[in-house]
């Protein structure tokens, strides 16, 4: 929960702002953002690592009012395709403090991010180095995404440090090493630093501190082959967060602590420079802030119906998460019994939670909620069955706005143009 939130005699507030009202208001299901809960995680992170660069992985959450706080917090960006270049711009994001990411880049993403000139741009291909190449009308700052084989303990399909996936060059293999050759026979391009990202939902440091000591070791062998010294190592994001009530917290202290140290006494035992740092936190930045917002549509034995699911949050059936639910609306002495809180899409999978303990009162009209939804809920949401997405309702001191606002049927009919 954001730290703002609180349970009153009318029910759960966020913000100074009861959720009946942000309901009656705004809709559901909504997703409500506590700014101020934004802007603390990104003090946490100022504090714990003051000497790292943060660039913000927008693609766990991206609007307008999102890019200009991470702008304001000194923060640089890591984008992954042309529409988030865009959203970058229209946000004024400053376009040298950008990084474009992505394993197969689209001619539109060079068009946006070269028109724009975004900073750094990480190279995940060989085809990737002889585009970009050909394309740069300037120096292009580029870094090599690089497979440092680190297992991040994490869901399968957010497991990007091991070998056998599609991302980055390997360094077992030799490829990363091919790619440093590649990039350095470019005119074109110049090697700003390497990068490596081992996966999101990352609980442990260990992975991070054995990716690092990989990292800079690879920068030594650089050097020994081309006499260059690459000047920035960027470790990526990954950094988990506690979805249920008991699970840890990422150990940030214990992670700019250890990885400092793999990175300085490797690399000075290799005779190289200090080494620049960055980091990409995503969802470690805004996912804490998110609350989402249901009403319940019907009751029906163990089910708990209410008027979003899958379509809002992808994240159960994509990886098996699990989460918190809460009779938010009001407060309930009746006795708790153990119910599924389930979506309103047409497949059985499409279920929010399971093994809820709710009072046994609930009933059609309240209000529900889900913490820890900011991160990667709204960046994934669909339109499945034609459903309309959610809004994005910003809170701060008693205030409530829309920052996104809610997808119409207009809006959903006016690409419908065959
Ligand atoms: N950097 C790169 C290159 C990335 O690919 C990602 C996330 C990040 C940074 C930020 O990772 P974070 O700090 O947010 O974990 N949809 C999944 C997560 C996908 C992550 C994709 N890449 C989920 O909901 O768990």
């Amino acid at each position: 929960w954001p730290r703002s939130a609180c349970a009153g005699p009318d029910g759960l507030s966020i913000a100074g702002i009861s959720v009946n009202e942000l309901a009656a208001r705004f809709g559901t299901p909504a997703y409500i953002l506590d700014e101020d809960e934004v802007r603390r995680r990104c003090l946490d992170y100022r504090v714990a690592l003051p000497d790292f660069e943060i660039a913000y992985a927008g693609k766990a959450l991206m609007c307008r009012a999102v890019l200009r706080l991470m702008a304001e917090q000194g923060f640089s960006l890591d984008v992954c395709s042309a529409g988030e270049v865009a959203a970058a711009r229209a946000a004024g994001f400053p376009a040298e403090r950008i990084l474009l990411h992505g394993n197969a880049k689209t001619s539109e993403d060079w068009k946006a991010a070269l028109g724009y000139q975004v900073g750094r741009i990480v190279v995940d291909s060989l085809d990737e180095i002889q585009q970009l190449g050909s394309l740069a009308r300037y120096p292009q700052r580029v870094l090599i995404r690089v497979t440092p084989g680190v297992d991040g303990h994490t869901h399968k399909a957010i497991a990007t440090g091991v070998e056998d996936q599609k991302f980055g060059f390997s360094l077992r293999s030799g490829a990363a090493m091919a790619a440093v050759d590649a990039v350095l026979a470019q005119p074109g391009l110049r090697l700003a630093g390497l990068h490596c990202h081992i996966g999101s939902q990352v609980a442990s440091v260990a992975g991070y501190e054995l990716a690092a000591r990989r990292m800079v070791e690879f920068i030594g062998r650089i050097r020994d082959r081309h006499g260059v010294v690459v000047g920035s190592l960027d470790l990526g994001g990954g950094h988990a967060v506690p979805y249920l009530p008991g699970e840890q917290e990422f150990d940030l202290t214990g992670y700019a602590q250890r990885v400092r140290v793999a990175v300085n006494y490797t690399a000075s035992a290799l005779g190289i420079p200090a080494l620049k740092l960055t980091i990409e936190p995503g969802r470690a930045l805004v996912a804490n802030a998110g609350v989402t917002l249901y009403r319940v549509v019907t009751v029906k034995g163990p089910y708990v119906a209410v008027d979003g699911g899958m379509s809002d949050n992808m994240r159960v059936a994509l990886y098996g998460a699990r989460y918190l639910v809460r009779l938010a609306g009001r407060p309930s002495g009746a006795p708790i019994r153990t119910v599924s809180v389930v979506g309103r899409h047409c497949e059985a999978g499409d279920v929010l939670a399971t093994d809820v303990p709710l009072p046994s009162d609930v009933r059609p009209g309240d209000v529900l909620a889900v913490p820890v939804t900011g991160a990667y809920h709204h960046s994934l949401a669909s339109n499945y069955n034609q459903v309309c997405r959610p809004p994005i309702i910003g809170v701060r001191d008693g205030f409530a706005r829309p920052l996104v606002r809610r997808e119409t049927e207009e809006d959903l009919l006016a690409r419908d143009v065959g």
